[in-house]
């Protein structure tokens, strides 16, 4: 896929530059044709040299090379490519790129460029942390730059662990083949069925009273509505919400959680299921057939019991169990570490965690910051909008249906 493609790869400055050397040798095997960009504070970890020698090119360092100048010129390096990509993309760079700046070459060819730009962020975890780096990230995640990593990890400082991690080489070149793949083909969930929950369920507590959650079904319907976009044929098993139905999803429409089960089961075989539904855990034993009265006895007593847990009871199926099985996990503290166990107590493939504490705004909300885990690690995706979020999660989809490292 990647033979002929031309890229301009961007080395930055950190520790996780060495890995940017193997980057390179693995897209030449792929047939890439490769220019190298290398800034000034990249040259403190590799040197143009070794760079050249894997590259089998020239690396281009300063804006004001006349020989580079004469030869290409900074806007032809910017336009003359397929794709750009950032690795490391430091904590520097990024804001360099989100802040419009041009005083290197590489911050100029960024600003010059018209091709998509990947970015593979490399940093110490309190520094992607910090706000400014979020709020660039989220910034560069609006103006349309696609992001790989930063994976959770051991860090070269040692003793230090957390987001931060640059992804591994093989991991940047599957996203740039899925950013590849993409125009080629629109439609990559062609033939493929994908189910998706969403909203909250309601569990009756008498005939006009029930339980529920602040699950709006935004983040849901989303991924229903990437999923029918990406081609695939779509089944939206969905609990109340305020939502239009998305052109063209089969929508079973339910109430409860244990309506809701059976209306999964009744849907499968599928290839892909995705479980964004916040399903209510317990339901209230015996809902009374009339509305309760007030009366002197006090407020009323019921008891609850606890619901199936439908991503659990579909990812430990042994038949008709879906190839790709995605939890989602709403938590208020410690997301990735409860996500990771989420992950092993339910037996599903990936965890989509997402912070729901009041202060983030997601839950009823239109952005999402997520972090994906697999059972290969921790991607950690700036804040964008929910429609985005479902859109690569779909790319991310597409990519491991068709066969790449999960
Ligand atoms: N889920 C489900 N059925 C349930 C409860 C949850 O299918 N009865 C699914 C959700 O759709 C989501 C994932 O499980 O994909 C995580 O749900 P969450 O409510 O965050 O986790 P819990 O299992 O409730 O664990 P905890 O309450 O400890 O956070």
């Amino acid at each position: 896929m990647l033979k002929d493609k031309r890229i301009l790869l961007v080395i930055g400055g950190g520790i996780a530059a060495y890995k940017s050397l193997d980057l390179i040798r693995r897209l030449r095997e792929r047939g890439a044709k490769l220019r190298v960009v290398l800034t000034k504070a990249g040259h403190e970890f590799v040197t143009p040299l070794s760079v050249s020698a894997i590259a089998g090119e020239q690396v281009f360092t300063d804006l004001f090379d006349t020989r580079s100048e004469f030869d290409v010129g900074h806007i032809r390096l910017a336009r003359d490519t397929d794709i750009v990509v950032v690795a490391p993309a430091t904590a520097d760079l990024m804001a360099k790129i989100a802040g419009g700046h041009a005083d290197d070459l590489a911050s100029t060819v960024l600003l010059a460029t018209d091709k998509p730009i990947l970015l593979a962020p490399a940093m110490n975890p309190r520094m992607w942390d910090n706000k400014a780096t979020q709020r660039n990230a989220t910034q560069l995640g609006a103006d349309g730059l696609r992001f790989v990593g930063p994976n959770e990890g051991e860090m070269a400082e040692s003793g230090e662990g957390g987001v931060g991690r640059m992804a591994e080489p093989l991991e940047i070149v599957a996203a740039i083949e899925g950013l590849f793949a993409k125009p080629a083909a629109s439609r990559p969930l062609a033939g493929k069925h994908v189910l998706v929950t969403s909203g909250p369920t309601h569990e009756p507590i008498d005939p006009v009273r029930y339980i529920a959650n602040r699950s709006s079904g935004k983040q849901g319907h989303a991924i229903a509505a990437a999923a029918l976009s990406a081609g695939a044929d779509v089944t939206l098993i969905s609990g109340p919400v305020h939502l239009p139905d998305p052109a063209g999803a089969r929508m079973i429409k339910v109430e409860t959680a244990r309506e809701m089960l059976q209306a999964v089961e009744k849907s499968l075989p599928a290839d892909v299921a995705i479980f964004a539904a916040a399903v209510a855990d317990w339901s209230v034993a015996k809902p009374a057939a009339q509305k309760t009265k007030k009366d002197k006895s006090g407020a009323p007593q019921f008891s609850l019991v606890e619901n199936p847990d439908i991503l659990a009871t579909i990812a430990r199926r042994n038949a008709e169990r879906p190839g790709l099985v995605i939890g989602f996990a709403a938590e208020t503290e410690n997301v990735i570490e409860h996500a990771k166990e989420k992950l092993r107590r339910k037996g599903c493939d990936w965890i989509v965690a997402n912070d729901v504490s009041p202060q983030t705004g997601v839950m009823g909300g239109d952005r999402n910051a997520i972090h994906l885990v697999t059972g290969k690690g921790v991607e950690s995706w700036p804040q964008q909008t929910k429609t985005q979020v479902a859109q690569a999660l779909m790319a991310r989809i597409a990519t491991a249906l068709a066969g790449a490292p999960r």
